[in-house]
């Protein structure tokens, strides 16, 4: 391994210092020895590159950067690893695989795996095995109730001391309001973020897709809007009367968003992510009745969707989180109304959020805090900085090269996504976590071009 790394005439970019938001920024290198950036400006790593003989040695890599953006580790708040119990799904190895491949420095694993992780032995087993497989670095969420059933709260001390850095019952909604109250309390007393799957259940039975004219038109039921706001309201008074720490899982609704404005405005603690794919796409994608377009919350409407670019953009929704689902064929090579919800998220995330950059509908520096600082304030990570003396934990991507998606290309096991066979472009060139490369795009088998 090498001693030193100097990525050269890159563009780093990181909001939280106001560094290369600018895009006629002047390039700069930044050097990294062991597990530290230890130098940042324009020709930075000169005397370095000198000292190696100018191209590099054993002890120093030089990658050169030019038209690369440089950024601060991305964090994931929401991803479904399937270990224990759906290992033909995803499994630790292929889910870090995935993360380090799609830039992620760090992810946070949802807790309804088979058995749910609602106890420390599980939390445990899963920091463990994941410290073992190394690269990206995995941090648990455990479940709010035993079993996500919604009616024992789970021993959430134990969780939080195993690792776990939030708690969720996400698949499933806290619906009982006298339970949701006491969860906020009890997480609240650990100072564990409580994050919530938002959908009043009784509003949602069979609903196949979101309830409205395409739902009408293809004769399926529908997963109406109001069965996320009304939770969402809900939840809003409780967080103000608990004073907890509340998060919303991918939002979906523009009455969500609007709720959440609104609380933020009178200084209530609550928080929202919202999903790649929910920012992209809307209930037409299912006019073909393609399963890998099935997803919970349902892919909704335009005026949704443009009121979640708008609420991304001025901060009303804090951060973007990929909701990552991988299904096998098992689940989704079947009738709609058959199929698991849920498509993978991780390896597609860059691209898709540098289309949006593109477009002019987001700005890179809101893109790289919701991926980053955004994500780690929630859940109480040290926030990734490209700083000098700052932890070497960092993504290289190229914003320009295009690549097609493809099974063969994606490393997590599943491939349930509606952009296969699409070209995008922005390419995750490596992942570096705590100075160890956990990919490198140059070193990996499936190349990506
Ligand atoms: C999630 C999954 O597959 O675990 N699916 C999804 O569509 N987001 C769980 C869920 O929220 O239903």
């Amino acid at each position: 391994m090498h001693e030193a790394l100097v990525f050269r005439g890159v563009r780093a970019v990181d909001p939280s210092r106001d560094l290369g938001t600018d895009p006629r920024s002047a390039p700069v290198d930044v050097v990294v020895e062991g597990k530290v950036i230890t130098r940042i400006g324009p020709h930075a790593g000169d005397a370095i590159v000198k000292a190696s003989g100018g191209s590099g040695s054993a002890r120093v890599r030089i990658i050169e950067g030019a038209g690369s953006l440089l950024l601060p580790g991305l964090i994931d708040l929401h991803a479904h690893v399937r270990e224990p119990g759906q290992e033909y799904k995803e499994d630790l190895r292929s889910g870090l695989a995935a993360a380090a491949a799609g830039g992620f420095t760090d992810i946070c694993a949802m807790p309804n795996t088979r058995p749910v992780n609602d106890t420390r032995a599980i939390t445990e087993m899963l920091v463990y095995k994941a410290r073992a497989i190394g690269g990206t670095r995995l941090h648990p969420i455990g479940a709010i109730t035993v079993g996500q059933k919604g009616e024992t709260l789970t021993e959430m001390a134990d969780l939080k001391d195993a690792g776990a850095v939030a708690v969720s019952d996400d698949g499933y909604c806290v619906t009982r309001s006298d339970v949701m109250r006491r969860a906020l309390e009890y997480a609240s007393t650990f100072d564990m973020p409580l994050i919530q799957h938002a959908e009043d259940h009784a509003l949602t039975v069979d609903a196949q897709m979101h309830e409205g004219a395409v739902s009408t038109r293809l004769g399926l039921r529908g997963w109406p809007r109001v069965a996320e706001d009304v939770i969402v309201a809900r939840d809003v008074i409780l967080a103000e009367y608990t004073r907890a720490r509340y998060h919303l899982a991918h939002v979906s609704t523009l009455g969500a968003v609007r709720i959440i404005r609104e609380a933020k405005s009178r200084g209530i603690n609550v928080t929202a992510e919202v999903t790649p794919h929910h920012l992209l796409l809307t209930d037409a994608a299912l006019l073909g009745y393609d399963t890998a377009c099935k997803v919970n919350p349902p892919l909704r409407e335009d005026a949704d969707l443009l009121a979640l670019r708008e609420a991304l953009a001025d901060g009303t929704i804090d951060c973007i989180a990929t909701d990552h689902a991988p299904h096998s064929p098992l689940e989704k090579d079947l009738e709609l109304s058959a199929a698991a919800p849920g498509m993978i998220g991780l390896e597609l995330c860059i691209p898709l959020m540098l289309g949006l950059v593109d477009k002019g509908v987001l700005s890179l520096a809101r893109v790289v805090d919701a991926l980053t600082r955004s994500p780690a304030r929630i859940v109480g990570l040290p926030p990734p900085q490209l700083r000098e003396g700052a932890e070497a934990s960092l993504t290289l991507v190229d914003p320009i090269r295009s690549w097609t998606v493809s099974p063969e290309r994606l490393r997590t096991k599943s491939k349930n996504t509606p952009f296969l066979g699409q070209t995008v472009r922005g390419m995750v060139m490596m992942t570096l976590v705590a100075g160890v490369i956990a990919f490198d795009v140059t070193a990996d088998k499936a190349d990506k071009t």
